[in-house]
């Protein structure tokens, strides 16, 4: 079950977090893993190691050439899992420009342009798994997080869009939407007992999921088995959208 072996595959921000476990569990289960980051070549190496069967590429997706940057590292892929994001914690009304599009060119523009990048190699073998990683704020939003709210809205249409041009071809498009989960990026903020009790609150199960949740649900999506769920937006919340 979930036998990857002799698929490539890529998950953007996998240097740490919820890409890291990806990339691990698709390793595992035997595919040819692109680990990414856009930090430092240290830093992607380190996560690559920690993995095994898993090549380093360092690309930051800001870059307006990050797709031709990211290919010629990876050549064709079969498996694509859009997770790198950027998210800013900011009144509505104190959104500057420079934050507005950078939330737009890594979550949304940069996403667009690697599905471009590598759709034709799995349109052509007609088998190919992409998996974008969105948010409960798709359906929930935090009020100091209004754009990145909004670009995984945007992923998410283009998910459902996409998913039905390219079912024909063999290519599955879905989208992971995460709630609260235990990841270097809210480090910070749920240490805060305080705001964690809040946040918890929100929760009906009550405790902030885990990479694993998420990884287990895209291994699924990638796999095989999965081949019948397309378009689909699942949450792994903890019932946080309820
Ligand atoms: N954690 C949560 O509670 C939660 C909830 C809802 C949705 N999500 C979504 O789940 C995904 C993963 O979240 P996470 O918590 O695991 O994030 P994280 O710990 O902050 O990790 C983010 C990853 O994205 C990469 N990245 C960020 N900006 C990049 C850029 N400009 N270019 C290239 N890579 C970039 C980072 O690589 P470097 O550091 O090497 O640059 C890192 O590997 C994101 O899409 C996030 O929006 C998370």
């Amino acid at each position: 079950m979930f036998d990857l072996t002799g698929k490539k595959a890529l998950v953007t921000g996998s240097s740490q977090g919820i890409g890291f476990t990806v990339a691990k569990y698709l390793s595992e289960h035997g595919a040819k893993v692109f680990v990414h980051g856009g930090m430092s070549c240290e830093k992607t190496c380190g996560a690559a190691e920690k993995i095994g069967n898993a090549v380093p590429v360092t690309v930051d997706l800001f870059d307006g050439a990050c797709d031709e940057k990211l290919y010629a590292v990876t050549g064709d892929i079969d498996i694509l899992v859009l997770n790198a994001s950027v998210q800013y914690r900011k009144a509505w009304d104190e959104i500057t420009d420079e934050e507005f599009y950078k939330q737009i060119d890594v979550n949304i523009r940069a996403s667009l342009k690697l599905i471009q990048k590598y759709a034709p190699h799995m349109k052509e073998h007609r088998w190919g798994r992409i998996v974008t990683v969105g948010s409960v704020q798709q359906q929930k939003p935090h009020k100091d997080m209004l754009v990145y709210a909004a670009t995984k809205a945007a992923q998410l249409n283009m998910v459902i869009n996409l998913a039905k041009q390219l079912a024909p071809f063999g290519i599955t498009v879905n989208n992971v939407a995460p709630g609260v989960i235990a990841t270097p990026r809210n480090a910070d903020a749920l240490a805060d007992k305080e705001y964690a009790a809040k946040v918890m609150s929100g929760i009906p199960m009550g405790y902030a999921g885990e990479a694993v949740d998420c990884a287990a649900q895209i291994l699924l999506l990638c796999s095989d088995e999965g081949r019948y769920m397309t378009g689909e937006d699942i949450y792994i919340d903890g019932g946080m959208k309820l």
